[in-house]
Protein backbone atom coordinates (compact mmCIF):
# COMPACT_ATOMS: atom_id res chain seq x y z
CA UNK A 1 0.00 0.00 0.00
CA UNK A 2 0.84 3.53 -0.10
CA UNK A 3 1.84 5.76 2.87
CA UNK A 4 -0.68 8.06 4.78
CA UNK A 5 1.46 10.79 4.23
CA UNK A 6 4.81 11.46 3.10
CA UNK A 7 7.38 14.20 4.27
CA UNK A 8 8.98 15.93 1.70
CA UNK A 9 12.30 17.66 1.78
CA UNK A 10 12.76 20.58 -0.34
CA UNK A 11 15.88 20.88 -2.19
CA UNK A 12 15.34 24.15 -4.10
CA UNK A 13 16.92 26.94 -2.27
CA UNK A 14 19.95 24.60 -2.42
CA UNK A 15 19.66 22.12 -5.66
CA UNK A 16 17.46 24.21 -7.04
CA UNK A 17 19.80 27.43 -6.76
CA UNK A 18 23.45 26.08 -6.95
CA UNK A 19 23.54 25.66 -10.78
CA UNK A 20 21.83 29.26 -11.37
CA UNK A 21 25.16 31.21 -12.91
CA UNK A 22 23.65 34.76 -11.76
CA UNK A 23 24.17 35.13 -8.54
CA UNK A 24 20.55 35.97 -6.62
CA UNK A 25 20.02 38.83 -3.76
CA UNK A 26 20.39 37.34 -0.76
CA UNK A 27 16.64 38.89 0.07
CA UNK A 28 15.21 36.59 -2.99
CA UNK A 29 17.47 33.71 -1.43
CA UNK A 30 15.77 34.44 2.36
CA UNK A 31 12.74 35.21 0.90
CA UNK A 32 12.26 31.90 -0.61
CA UNK A 33 13.12 29.63 2.17
CA UNK A 34 10.64 31.94 4.50
CA UNK A 35 7.45 31.79 1.57
CA UNK A 36 8.54 27.66 1.61
CA UNK A 37 8.23 27.14 5.05
CA UNK A 38 4.77 29.34 4.68
CA UNK A 39 3.39 27.03 2.13
CA UNK A 40 4.01 24.35 4.59
CA UNK A 41 7.29 22.39 3.84
CA UNK A 42 9.20 21.19 7.29
CA UNK A 43 12.21 20.54 5.50
CA UNK A 44 14.00 23.12 3.35
CA UNK A 45 17.75 22.49 2.66
CA UNK A 46 18.75 26.03 3.11
CA UNK A 47 22.22 26.24 1.45
CA UNK A 48 25.74 24.49 1.27
CA UNK A 49 28.87 24.58 3.36
CA UNK A 50 31.03 23.57 0.52
CA UNK A 51 34.00 25.63 -1.12
CA UNK A 52 33.07 28.73 -2.20
CA UNK A 53 34.56 28.28 -5.47
CA UNK A 54 33.22 25.22 -6.51
CA UNK A 55 29.36 26.27 -5.96
CA UNK A 56 29.95 30.11 -6.32
CA UNK A 57 26.16 30.84 -5.89
CA UNK A 58 26.28 29.49 -2.44
CA UNK A 59 29.18 31.44 -1.45
CA UNK A 60 26.83 33.88 1.03
CA UNK A 61 26.03 30.87 3.29
CA UNK A 62 26.99 32.42 5.85
CA UNK A 63 25.12 35.22 5.30
CA UNK A 64 22.28 33.90 4.42
CA UNK A 65 21.61 31.16 6.88
CA UNK A 66 21.51 33.78 10.13
CA UNK A 67 18.99 35.15 8.15
CA UNK A 68 16.72 32.17 8.23
CA UNK A 69 17.92 30.24 11.17
CA UNK A 70 14.53 32.00 13.20
CA UNK A 71 12.13 30.73 11.12
CA UNK A 72 11.44 27.26 13.22
CA UNK A 73 10.09 29.55 15.54
CA UNK A 74 7.77 31.13 13.85
CA UNK A 75 6.91 27.54 11.57
CA UNK A 76 7.64 24.88 14.43
CA UNK A 77 8.91 21.45 12.92
CA UNK A 78 10.65 23.50 10.45
CA UNK A 79 14.37 22.06 9.69
CA UNK A 80 17.06 23.84 7.82
CA UNK A 81 19.44 21.32 6.80
CA UNK A 82 22.72 22.02 4.82
CA UNK A 83 25.31 20.37 2.52
CA UNK A 84 28.57 19.58 4.34
CA UNK A 85 31.05 17.99 2.65
CA UNK A 86 34.32 17.99 5.32
CA UNK A 87 35.18 19.17 8.32
CA UNK A 88 35.91 22.48 7.22
CA UNK A 89 32.33 22.47 6.11
CA UNK A 90 31.15 21.46 9.77
CA UNK A 91 33.12 23.58 10.89
CA UNK A 92 31.43 26.73 9.35
CA UNK A 93 27.72 24.82 9.80
CA UNK A 94 28.13 24.31 13.68
CA UNK A 95 29.78 28.06 13.90
CA UNK A 96 26.10 29.04 13.11
CA UNK A 97 24.40 26.58 14.66
CA UNK A 98 22.94 24.53 12.19
CA UNK A 99 21.44 21.50 13.35
CA UNK A 100 20.96 19.18 10.69
CA UNK A 101 23.61 18.07 7.57
CA UNK A 102 23.64 16.02 4.85
CA UNK A 103 27.29 14.86 3.58
CA UNK A 104 27.17 13.44 -0.26
CA UNK A 105 28.66 10.51 -1.68
CA UNK A 106 28.25 8.86 -5.22
CA UNK A 107 27.86 5.72 -6.17
CA UNK A 108 30.37 5.64 -9.07
CA UNK A 109 34.33 6.97 -9.01
CA UNK A 110 34.06 9.32 -11.74
CA UNK A 111 31.24 11.68 -10.37
CA UNK A 112 33.47 11.49 -6.87
CA UNK A 113 35.73 12.65 -8.40
CA UNK A 114 34.58 15.65 -9.95
CA UNK A 115 31.89 16.44 -7.37
CA UNK A 116 34.60 15.83 -4.41
CA UNK A 117 37.73 15.63 -5.76
CA UNK A 118 38.09 12.45 -3.95
CA UNK A 119 37.71 8.83 -4.85
CA UNK A 120 34.87 7.01 -3.19
CA UNK A 121 36.78 5.35 -0.34
CA UNK A 122 38.44 8.73 0.01
CA UNK A 123 35.38 10.32 0.17
CA UNK A 124 33.85 8.16 2.58
CA UNK A 125 37.39 8.78 5.25
CA UNK A 126 36.44 12.35 4.66
CA UNK A 127 32.66 12.17 5.59
CA UNK A 128 33.49 9.79 8.68
CA UNK A 129 34.77 12.70 10.68
CA UNK A 130 32.03 14.90 9.77
CA UNK A 131 29.28 12.76 10.87
CA UNK A 132 30.62 11.47 14.02
CA UNK A 133 31.37 14.81 15.25
CA UNK A 134 28.29 15.92 14.29
CA UNK A 135 26.18 12.97 16.06
CA UNK A 136 28.14 13.47 18.73
CA UNK A 137 27.32 17.27 18.88
CA UNK A 138 23.39 16.22 18.38
CA UNK A 139 22.82 16.87 14.72
CA UNK A 140 20.91 15.27 12.12
CA UNK A 141 22.92 13.40 9.37
CA UNK A 142 21.67 12.45 6.13
CA UNK A 143 23.47 10.79 3.47
CA UNK A 144 23.04 11.65 -0.54
CA UNK A 145 24.49 8.96 -2.52
CA UNK A 146 24.28 10.30 -5.90
CA UNK A 147 24.88 8.42 -9.22
CA UNK A 148 22.21 5.49 -8.29
CA UNK A 149 21.23 4.63 -11.78
CA UNK A 150 23.02 6.19 -14.76
CA UNK A 151 25.99 8.06 -14.93
CA UNK A 152 27.26 10.30 -17.69
CA UNK A 153 30.45 9.35 -17.97
CA UNK A 154 29.94 5.29 -16.53
CA UNK A 155 26.61 5.03 -18.07
CA UNK A 156 24.47 2.47 -16.05
CA UNK A 157 25.48 1.87 -12.16
CA UNK A 158 24.80 -2.05 -10.83
CA UNK A 159 22.94 -2.24 -8.26
CA UNK A 160 25.17 -4.09 -6.22
CA UNK A 161 27.68 -1.45 -6.40
CA UNK A 162 25.58 1.55 -5.35
CA UNK A 163 23.92 -0.83 -2.15
CA UNK A 164 27.47 -0.73 -1.01
CA UNK A 165 28.46 2.65 -0.76
CA UNK A 166 24.95 3.46 0.31
CA UNK A 167 25.50 0.84 3.25
CA UNK A 168 28.98 2.47 3.80
CA UNK A 169 27.45 6.15 4.02
CA UNK A 170 24.89 4.35 6.62
CA UNK A 171 27.57 2.59 9.06
CA UNK A 172 28.69 6.19 9.39
CA UNK A 173 26.06 6.92 11.34
CA UNK A 174 23.99 8.69 8.73
CA UNK A 175 20.13 8.27 9.94
CA UNK A 176 18.60 8.56 6.29
CA UNK A 177 20.12 7.76 2.99
CA UNK A 178 18.45 10.02 -0.15
CA UNK A 179 19.25 7.92 -3.26
CA UNK A 180 19.92 10.57 -6.30
CA UNK A 181 19.15 9.99 -9.64
CA UNK A 182 21.20 12.84 -10.36
CA UNK A 183 20.92 12.50 -14.26
CA UNK A 184 17.04 11.02 -14.39
CA UNK A 185 18.33 8.60 -16.90
CA UNK A 186 15.98 5.59 -14.26
CA UNK A 187 12.93 4.25 -14.70
CA UNK A 188 10.36 2.63 -12.52
CA UNK A 189 11.61 -1.07 -12.83
CA UNK A 190 15.10 -0.04 -11.67
CA UNK A 191 13.86 1.59 -8.72
CA UNK A 192 12.25 -1.26 -7.38
CA UNK A 193 14.90 -3.09 -8.39
CA UNK A 194 17.29 -1.09 -6.55
CA UNK A 195 14.90 -0.85 -3.26
CA UNK A 196 14.62 -4.57 -3.76
CA UNK A 197 18.31 -4.87 -3.56
CA UNK A 198 19.03 -2.80 -0.41
CA UNK A 199 16.12 -4.78 1.65
CA UNK A 200 17.63 -7.99 0.67
CA UNK A 201 20.90 -6.09 1.97
CA UNK A 202 19.34 -5.26 5.46
CA UNK A 203 18.31 -1.69 5.02
CA UNK A 204 14.30 -1.13 4.36
CA UNK A 205 12.96 1.76 3.12
CA UNK A 206 12.42 3.51 6.59
CA UNK A 207 15.75 4.43 6.19
CA UNK A 208 15.38 5.40 2.73
CA UNK A 209 14.45 8.90 0.31
CA UNK A 210 14.56 9.08 -2.86
CA UNK A 211 15.90 12.56 -4.78
CA UNK A 212 14.54 12.14 -9.10
CA UNK A 213 16.03 14.57 -11.24
CA UNK A 214 13.29 14.66 -14.41
CA UNK A 215 15.42 15.23 -17.49
CA UNK A 216 13.89 12.43 -18.74
CA UNK A 217 10.21 13.21 -17.35
CA UNK A 218 10.66 9.98 -15.12
CA UNK A 219 10.82 11.46 -11.60
CA UNK A 220 7.29 11.11 -11.09
CA UNK A 221 6.61 7.19 -11.94
CA UNK A 222 10.11 6.89 -10.10
CA UNK A 223 8.30 8.66 -7.01
CA UNK A 224 5.45 6.17 -6.83
CA UNK A 225 7.30 2.87 -7.75
CA UNK A 226 9.38 4.02 -4.89
CA UNK A 227 6.03 4.96 -2.68
CA UNK A 228 4.93 1.71 -3.58
CA UNK A 229 8.36 0.22 -2.09
CA UNK A 230 7.28 1.53 1.33
CA UNK A 231 9.48 5.05 0.84
CA UNK A 232 7.61 7.69 2.50
CA UNK A 233 10.43 10.86 2.29
CA UNK A 234 10.64 12.28 -1.01
CA UNK A 235 12.76 15.51 -2.50
CA UNK A 236 11.48 17.56 -4.95
CA UNK A 237 12.26 21.28 -5.52
CA UNK A 238 9.94 24.20 -5.97
CA UNK A 239 9.45 24.96 -9.41
CA UNK A 240 11.57 22.13 -10.39
CA UNK A 241 14.83 24.37 -10.40
CA UNK A 242 17.54 22.51 -10.34
CA UNK A 243 21.08 20.35 -11.51
CA UNK A 244 24.34 19.56 -10.44
CA UNK A 245 26.97 22.15 -11.92
CA UNK A 246 29.34 18.81 -11.97
CA UNK A 247 27.02 16.32 -13.56
CA UNK A 248 27.16 16.39 -17.29
CA UNK A 249 23.03 16.66 -18.56
CA UNK A 250 21.50 17.21 -15.11
CA UNK A 251 18.58 19.14 -15.28
CA UNK A 252 16.04 19.81 -13.20
CA UNK A 253 14.60 18.14 -9.91
CA UNK A 254 11.66 17.07 -9.22
CA UNK A 255 9.04 19.58 -8.99
CA UNK A 256 6.97 19.53 -5.55
CA UNK A 257 4.70 21.03 -7.06
CA UNK A 258 3.62 18.03 -9.84
CA UNK A 259 4.76 15.88 -6.38
CA UNK A 260 2.39 17.17 -4.18
CA UNK A 261 -0.76 17.37 -6.68
CA UNK A 262 -0.37 13.46 -7.34
CA UNK A 263 -0.13 12.78 -3.57
CA UNK A 264 -3.34 15.11 -2.79
CA UNK A 265 -4.18 12.94 -5.59
CA UNK A 266 -3.83 9.93 -3.98
CA UNK A 267 -4.92 11.19 -1.09
CA UNK A 268 -1.22 11.25 0.74
CA UNK A 269 -1.03 14.13 3.29
CA UNK A 270 2.02 16.80 2.69
CA UNK A 271 0.83 19.69 4.69
CA UNK A 272 1.66 21.39 1.60
CA UNK A 273 -0.75 24.79 0.11
CA UNK A 274 -0.43 24.19 -3.40
CA UNK A 275 -1.70 27.53 -4.54
CA UNK A 276 0.73 29.04 -2.48
CA UNK A 277 3.40 26.96 -3.18
CA UNK A 278 3.61 27.46 -7.01
CA UNK A 279 2.68 31.32 -6.43
CA UNK A 280 6.31 31.10 -4.84
CA UNK A 281 8.11 29.20 -7.93
CA UNK A 282 5.68 31.61 -9.86
CA UNK A 283 7.63 35.32 -7.85
CA UNK A 284 11.01 33.36 -8.40
CA UNK A 285 10.74 32.43 -12.01
CA UNK A 286 10.59 36.28 -12.01
CA UNK A 287 13.58 37.05 -10.11
CA UNK A 288 15.57 34.13 -12.64
CA UNK A 289 14.04 35.72 -15.55
CA UNK A 290 12.35 32.64 -17.17
CA UNK A 291 9.30 30.94 -16.43
CA UNK A 292 9.02 27.33 -14.07
CA UNK A 293 9.68 24.37 -15.52
CA UNK A 294 6.91 22.80 -13.32
CA UNK A 295 3.54 21.60 -15.29
CA UNK A 296 1.77 21.71 -12.29
CA UNK A 297 3.06 25.14 -11.45
CA UNK A 298 1.99 26.21 -15.07
CA UNK A 299 -1.07 24.78 -14.84
CA UNK A 300 -1.77 26.82 -11.55
CA UNK A 301 -0.29 29.97 -11.98
CA UNK A 302 0.56 30.12 -16.02
CA UNK A 303 4.03 30.85 -17.21
P1 LIG B 1 39.45 20.27 -2.59
O1 LIG B 1 39.95 21.26 -3.55
O2 LIG B 1 39.95 18.86 -2.69
O3 LIG B 1 39.62 20.82 -1.10
O4 LIG B 1 37.86 20.27 -2.69
P2 LIG B 1 40.81 20.60 -0.06
O5 LIG B 1 40.32 19.75 1.03
O6 LIG B 1 42.07 20.18 -0.80
O7 LIG B 1 41.00 22.09 0.47
C1 LIG B 1 41.48 23.14 -0.41
C2 LIG B 1 41.15 24.49 0.17
O8 LIG B 1 39.73 24.66 0.21
C3 LIG B 1 41.62 24.70 1.60
O9 LIG B 1 41.98 26.08 1.69
C4 LIG B 1 40.40 24.47 2.42
O10 LIG B 1 40.38 25.16 3.65
C5 LIG B 1 39.31 25.00 1.52
P3 LIG B 1 43.51 26.51 1.81
O11 LIG B 1 44.00 25.80 3.05
O12 LIG B 1 44.14 26.00 0.56
O13 LIG B 1 43.40 27.98 1.91
N1 LIG B 1 38.05 24.30 1.81
C6 LIG B 1 36.90 24.89 2.15
N2 LIG B 1 36.54 26.18 2.28
C7 LIG B 1 35.26 26.41 2.66
N3 LIG B 1 34.37 25.45 2.90
C8 LIG B 1 34.66 24.17 2.78
C9 LIG B 1 36.00 23.86 2.37
N4 LIG B 1 36.63 22.68 2.16
C10 LIG B 1 37.87 22.98 1.82
N5 LIG B 1 33.77 23.21 3.05
C11 LIG B 1 35.70 19.92 -1.67
C12 LIG B 1 37.09 19.35 -1.92
C13 LIG B 1 34.85 18.81 -1.09
C14 LIG B 1 35.83 21.05 -0.67
C15 LIG B 1 35.13 20.46 -2.99
O14 LIG B 1 35.20 19.43 -3.93
C16 LIG B 1 33.71 20.93 -2.89
O15 LIG B 1 33.41 21.91 -2.23
N6 LIG B 1 32.77 20.24 -3.56
C17 LIG B 1 31.35 20.56 -3.50
C18 LIG B 1 30.66 20.24 -4.80
C19 LIG B 1 29.18 20.48 -4.67
O16 LIG B 1 28.71 21.20 -3.81
N7 LIG B 1 28.40 19.86 -5.57
C20 LIG B 1 26.96 19.99 -5.58
C21 LIG B 1 26.27 19.27 -4.47
S1 LIG B 1 26.10 17.51 -4.76
C22 LIG B 1 24.62 17.37 -5.69
O17 LIG B 1 24.11 18.34 -6.17
C23 LIG B 1 23.96 16.02 -5.80
C24 LIG B 1 22.72 15.87 -4.90
O18 LIG B 1 21.73 16.84 -5.22
C25 LIG B 1 22.11 14.46 -5.09
C26 LIG B 1 21.93 14.07 -6.56
O19 LIG B 1 21.19 14.75 -7.30
O20 LIG B 1 22.56 13.07 -6.92
C27 LIG B 1 23.10 16.03 -3.42
MG1 LIG C 1 20.31 16.66 -6.91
Amino acid sequence: GLPARVRIHEVGPRDGLQNESVALPIEVKAEFIGRLAQAGLRTVEATSFVHPKWVPQLADAEELFPRVAELPRQYPGLRLPVLVPNERGLDRALALGATDIAVFGSATETFASRNLNRTVAESLEMFAPVVHRATESGLTVRGYLSMCFGDPWEGPVAAEQVVAVGKALLDLGCAELSLGDTIGTGTPGQVEALLGAFAAAGVGPERLAVHFHDTYGQALANTLAALRCGVSVVDASAGGLGGCPYAKSATGNLATEDLVWMLHGLGIETGVDLPSLAATSQWLAGHLGRPSPSRAVRALVGP
